[in-house]
């Protein structure tokens, strides 16, 4: 879950919209940690107390950035959200704060924003104008006042008697309101999620890598399409993991279906999408190496898709990853780096599951590893598609490397 602050300067309107998406479930990749008002007599500061929200003042003064990185430290935010915040953060500010900042402002960016326009001056800018539409517009916040990239715009009319209170109530009510919690919600599920893509159909896939602590983890998971694709469960046979039929279908090569994915031996772990497990397993044990093993192997011989065979090695002093496809046979090996881990599925990220499958194309896909399994198994779980997934198993070691927590999903019931 990521934390978030949200910096204020008045009646904290938008934050309250934020903590209602936050109660009602519209926010809930994110969880507000702390309001940080600029004006110790903001009513934004009595909403947060409400809900138990740590609410902290940094007057606008001498030091008034340094005041607020001072708040921010006690919660380290991977977000900072300025909702109602009407002052320009400097670019060393940004810099220092390492999070994202993200700002609501009341027009359609690229008019009437920058230096000068807040509050109730954008809409008597907008009135004075004539222009016959307006809004509002939740970017990134970059050295540029209101510059920085779009995420979400939302249009409002102007009507002829508009007044700007009530100018800025309809764009408030209509517009504000709305995108900003949704805005706010899709980056960070974005920053949590573990596919770098929005992905439909990976097929089958392979995580190595290790936590933020240092931990050595590994991830496995299987889709399918088939009948006799997705009639399969995930066992745990010892140490190793094991695939299983919960229906018998005599139309399909087994060979290709029922294999370990897991196997260990004297300290490395063999993961695999079939039975070339085995013959690394064989390979390592006498003395040959993870290369050797897969070079005497090939694709799946499935036309019309070729299903590469992606495999991976992993033990104390880094892992290795591989890929047979019908392209060539592809080898990567890595260091271990804290929070850090890579991915390799068998099918490209942009197939649509009805249609031929394309094989996995460039390298592994560097991705963040959280340090909880939990969390980390429920978010991939959640990003494979639910017509498609069948079976995820999930290992974090401890730092003896002996002893692990893992998590295992099965769509099918054993
Ligand atoms: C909102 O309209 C917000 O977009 C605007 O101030 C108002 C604050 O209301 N922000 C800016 O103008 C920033 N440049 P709130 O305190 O009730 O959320």
């Amino acid at each position: 879950m990521l934390k978030i602050s949200v910096l204020v300067s008045g009646g904290g309107t938008n934050l309250q919209a934020l903590i209602d998406a936050q109660n009602n479930g519209i926010l809930k990749s994110g969880k507000i940690v702390q309001v940080i008002s600029s004006r110790s007599d903001s009513y934004a500061l009595e909403r947060a107390k409400k809900f138990g929200i740590c609410a902290d003042v940094a007057e606008i003064g001498e030091n008034f950035e340094s005041k607020i990185l001072e708040h921010l430290k006690k919660f380290n935010p991977e977000i900072i959200v300025l909702a109602g915040f009407m002052h320009i953060l400097s670019k060393n500010f940004i810099e220092q704060c390492n999070a994202k900042i993200i700002n609501i402002h009341p027009s359609l960016i690229p008019s009437f924003c920058g230096k000068g326009f807040y509050g109730l001056k954008v809409h008597e800018a907008v009135l004075k104008s004539g222009v016959k539409i307006t809004g509002a517009t939740v970017h990134f916040v970059n050295e540029v006042p209101d510059g920085g990239e779009i995420i979400a715009q939302k249009a409002v009319p102007v009507l002829p008697d508009d007044t700007p209170e009530r100018l800025q109530r309809r764009v408030m009510e209509n517009a504000e309101w709305i995108i900003l919690p949704r805005a706010v919600e899709s980056v960070c599920r974005k920053i949590n999620s573990i596919f770098p893509y929005p992905i439909k159909y990976p097929g089958r896939g392979i995580i190595t890598g290790c936590t933020p602590s240092g931990k050595i983890m590994l991830a496995y998971f299987i889709m399918g399409r088939s009948q006799s694709s997705k009639a399969r469960i995930f066992e745990r046979s010892g140490d190793d993991l094991i695939i299983k039929l919960t229906k018998q279908d005599k139309n399909f090569d087994p060979s290709l279906i029922l294999y370990s994915p897991l196997r260990m031996l004297n300290g490395n772990l063999i993961l695999t999408n079939g039975d070339q497990t085995d013959t690394i397993y064989d390979f390592v044990k006498d003395g040959e190496t993870f290369e050797e093993a897969l070079r005497t192997r090939e694709y799946e011989p499935d036309p019309p898709h070729f299903t590469p065979r992606i495999s991976a090695m992993i033990n104390k002093s880094g892992y290795k990853q591989s890929i047979l496809k019908k392209a060539g046979k592809y080898f990567f090996e890595y260091e271990f780096e804290n929070g850090k881990g890579h991915l390799i599925h068998t099918y490209d990220h942009d197939v649509t599951p009805d249609k031929n499958l394309p094989s996995f194309s460039g390298e592994p896909r560097e991705i963040k590893i959280s340090e909880d399994v939990e969390e980390f198994s429920n978010s991939l779980w959640n990003e494979l598609d639910k017509n498609y997934r069948v079976s995820l198993y999930v290992r974090f070691y401890d730092s003896d490397f002996k002893s692990y927590r893992d998590k295992l999903f099965n769509t099918n019931a054993n």
